[in-house]
């Protein structure tokens, strides 16, 4: 059977075809899925954040309910989606050094087709893209992931799924109401069963000047309530074990909705440079406390874990601290990201909070939720750094003993507002700074590692690891030997992973049984990254919610 010719609807598709296409006769209007021709076989390749990986997610499950299937990797496919990440260059620069190698693909395969999609996608620059990407055929910005199946003429006329490009005014507005349909009509192709992915606002109204986000994503846009608790109830009945809430800033989630007398009790405002009244509007919290609301027959919480990623300082109120010290299934873990610990740069960045309102804002979140662990993300190198500001930052992670600190050393986005001020701390500098702040967030995040030890622990098994030599018996033989603190292995058994409800990664032996399973842990030894344990119950195992001793 030969594999079906892709077309590729895009008026800047900059190569010419291979073979003649056979062009759908008008964009949008894809062809029958006929008995002859195979579907291609595709593979995503993501970069970036959990969005994006969201986001694959959705075009997988578009791609498979059209009839395609999908291929172990990119050697085996006929069609190649790339999600990619502009958040610094070096996000870029990777899909750019496999250009060469596409090129390469596409001679063993001339049927090869190549889709970017995501961040790097902008309307702004799409002449400069094909130029930077010259294997591709096809670029789609985040709000026209929908169309891909569409754009590439592999929508049959019956297929569910995206509108006209004509038709759609402007189609970013268009991204709630599609996942509504994908989540209805099951074309959501979850790579986990265990874990999901549950997008609640899409874009970014923030103004952070070194983000290209607000230009790749742009404006927020939030789903509507009764959506995203319906998505968790189905979650929920599929047996997920945890659910993590996404979006660039699901703080203000709610906002752009319209107010319902059922929300009459939500009174809140919001800065931007004026107060405006959100009254009557669901936010974050109305919805944490609705999904642990979904509970099973025995009134516990149908999905034990719940997470929500990313948190800007600014918008996280009380509600929302509320909600997380009262709803059990809430981790105890929050993602706050700082960028830097020196006000003045935090004032070039536009992050509009301070270093006193965040070390408040810290108080105040663990004294609600003791135990609570805290991760953050920080730029070195920013626009006009002083060393003293640098220092102002390793100061702050000394005061705040974040168990986790995502760093990277400031990368100047083009067509950002921070493009425009001098890129002066050069890149060694840069780099060092980095290494320092790394070496000391190594030290606090061991420390606090080790406070873990001797303590039982609820961990969500998702994985087995990949086996190491020592397990199978190569000691003797001289391989690697087994580091002391690794319980040896039982008859039937594996070395597992997963993650306690701090978020703390924890290594354990035992059953496969067990992926996708809530195990009771005690702690033997802690590494600077990892925790490793032995197994002490299951299903219902002690949690550590709430446990005064996990304040460390
Ligand atoms: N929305 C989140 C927030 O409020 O911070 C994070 C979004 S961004 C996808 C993830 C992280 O990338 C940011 O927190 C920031 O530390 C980092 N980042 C963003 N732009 C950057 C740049 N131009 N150079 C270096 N790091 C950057
Ligand atoms: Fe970027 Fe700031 Fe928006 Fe986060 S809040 S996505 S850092 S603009
Ligand atoms: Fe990258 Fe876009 Fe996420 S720039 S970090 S993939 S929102």
């Amino acid at each position: 059977m030969a594999t079906r010719q892709l077309t590729v609807i895009d008026s800047l598709a900059i190569r010419p075809p291979d073979r003649p296409r056979r062009l759908s006769p008008a964009p949008g209007l894809g062809e029958f899925a006929t008995d002859d021709l195979a579907m291609p076989r595709f593979h995503v390749w993501t970069l970036g954040c959990q969005m994006n990986q969201s986001d694959s997610e959705e075009m997988a499950g578009a791609l498979l309910a059209a009839g395609c299937t999908e291929a172990p990797s990119m050697e085996a496919a006929d069609l190649i989606v790339i999600n990619s990440c502009a958040i610094r260059e070096t996000a870029e620069a990777k899909i750019i050094g496999r250009q060469g190698y596409l090129a390469r693909l596409r001679e063993t395969n001339p049927a090869l087709r190549v889709v970017l999609a995501g961040c790097a996608v902008r309307t702004a620059n799409r002449e400069r893209l094909a130029r930077r990407y010259p294997s591709v055929d096809l670029f789609l910005r985040p709000d026209e992931e929908p169309e891909l199946v569409a754009r590439l003429g592999l929508a049959g006329p019956t297929a569910p799924g995206p509108m006209l490009p004509d038709e759609a005014a402007p189609v970013a507005d268009a991204l709630p109401s599609v996942r509504a349909d994908a989540v209805t009509g099951g074309r959501i192709a979850r790579r986990s069963g265990i874990q999901a992915w549950l997008p609640i606002i899409y874009g970014c109204d923030k103004t952070c000047t070194y983000c290209i986000v607000p230009f790749s994503r742009g404006p927020e846009r939030s789903r509507p309530f009764d959506d995203v608790v319906g998505e968790a109830r189905r979650l929920a009945s599929a047996g997920y074990r945890e659910v993590t809430l996404l979006g660039q800033n699901v703080n203000s989630y709610g906002h752009d909705l319209a107010p319902e007398p059922r929300f009459a009790h939500v009174r809140r405002t919001r800065e931007l440079g004026r107060r405006i009244d959100l009254e009557g509007r669901p936010d974050i919290a109305e919805l944490l406390r609705a999904i642990d609301g979904i509970r099973t027959a025995d009134g516990v919480p149908a999905i034990p874990r719940l997470r929500f990623i990313t948190s800007h300082p600014w918008d996280l109120g009380d509600r929302l601290i509320a909600a997380m010290a009262e709803c059990p299934s809430v981790c105890e873990h929050l993602h706050l990201p700082v960028q830097s610990g020196s006000d003045a740069v935090l004032r070039r960045m536009g992050r509009q909070y301070s270093v006193t309102s965040y070390l408040d804002l810290v108080e105040r979140l663990r004294a609600a939720v003791p135990g609570i662990a805290l991760s953050t993300d920080v730029i070195v190198g920013f626009c006009g750094e002083t060393e003293e500001q640098f220092g102002e930052t390793l100061a702050l992670l000394e005061r705040v003993r974040f168990d986790t600190v995502f760093a990277a050393a400031f990368s100047p986005r083009p067509g950002t507002p921070a493009a425009r001020l001098p890129d002066d701390v050069p890149p060694a500098e840069k780099r060092r700074r980095l290494n320092e702040l790394l070496a000391l967030q190594e030290r606090i995040g061991w420390e606090r590692n080790l406070a873990w030890v001797g303590r039982t622990t609820e961990v969500l098994v998702d994985g087995i690891d990949r086996p190491r030599s020592h397990d199978h018996g190569e000691d003797a033989a001289g391989g690697e030997a087994a580091p002391a603190h690794l319980p040896p292995l039982g008859p039937g058994e594996v070395r597992l992973g997963g993650r306690n409800r701090e978020n703390r990664l924890v290594h354990l032996a035992g059953s496969p049984d067990l992926v996708g399973r809530l195990v009771g842990v005690r702690v033997v030894h802690a590494g600077p990254y990892s925790l490793t344990g032995v197994r002490v119950g299951t299903d219902g195992a002690p949690g550590s919610r709430h446990d005064p001793a996990a304040a460390v």
